[in-house]
């Protein structure tokens, strides 16, 4: 999978893809997230990309001119199966939408700044836009960031059997079950019994109670599936 993300901010972005999965992933050729500094398309000499919104309002606006030389000259390498928008006001991002993404072939992110960008390479380019929560961000960078993460380690071959994606909160509309690792009784604490007894068949049936428990408490919306 090719991630191409457009940033006014590249170092914010240098540091989340350079460690750990996102890494191996890439060493591994199964991912390739490149980062393109916007003010290369300019469009003067003090690298200008925003201006003021019409209408008056406070905040600046990425114009159109940059974004849009931006995008048309990425296109021409590559076909994106989704152009997406990183915004507060975009759908809700969750596990659904990362398992469909880490399907697709060529992602192309855009970071807002500022005020957003002009409406209208929303309106022609953009094919989703995604906000990863109800609060505001001083960039789309951070979220891009959370979005690539979400998707690239679901990409087969990202992430060994230790790690498998399948048991993960979110899968099945589930939270996962409390997990324990040696010691058996650290200072008293003990580790539930039916983990040391050895029949995989017991440990699968408690996994699922406790997953069900665990999401009954904390998130019950996922339960109804109006998550
Ligand atoms: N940009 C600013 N806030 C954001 C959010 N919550 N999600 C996605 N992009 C954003």
């Amino acid at each position: 999978m090719n991630i191409d993300i457009i940033t006014v901010v590249p170092e914010l972005l240098e540091g989340p893809f350079s460690h750990s999965i996102m890494k191996r992933a890439q060493e591994k050729g199964l991912l390739t997230v490149q980062l393109h500094n916007l003010r290369k398309w300019a469009i003067n000499k003090h690298g200008q990309v925003d201006d003021y919104q019409y209408g008056s309002g406070a905040g600046m606006v990425m114009m159109c001119e940059p974004l849009f030389n931006a995008i048309q000259e990425l296109q021409q390498d590559k076909k994106f199966d989704e152009i997406i928008f990183m915004t507060p006001d975009g759908d809700l991002f969750n596990q659904s939408t990362a398992n469909q993404m880490s399907m697709k072939e060529n992602i192309l992110i855009i970071c807002g700044h500022y005020k957003g960008i002009d409406q209208r390479i929303r309106d022609a380019y953009v094919t989703k836009e995604i906000s990863i929560g109800d609060y505001v961000l001083s960039g789309g960078e951070l979220a891009a960031a959370v979005v690539v993460d979400a998707i690239g380690r679901l990409i087969p071959g990202v992430l060994n059997d230790e790690t498998s994606a399948l048991f993960d909160s979110f899968q099945d509309n589930l939270l996962a079950p409390p997990v324990y690792t040696r010691p058996a009784d650290f200072k008293g604490m003990k580790v539930p019994e039916i983990l040391l007894q050895g029949d995989p068949k017991k440990v699968e049936e408690w996994r699922y109670e406790q997953a069900l428990l665990h999401t009954k408490e904390r998130r019950p919306d996922l339960l109804k599936g109006d998550e």
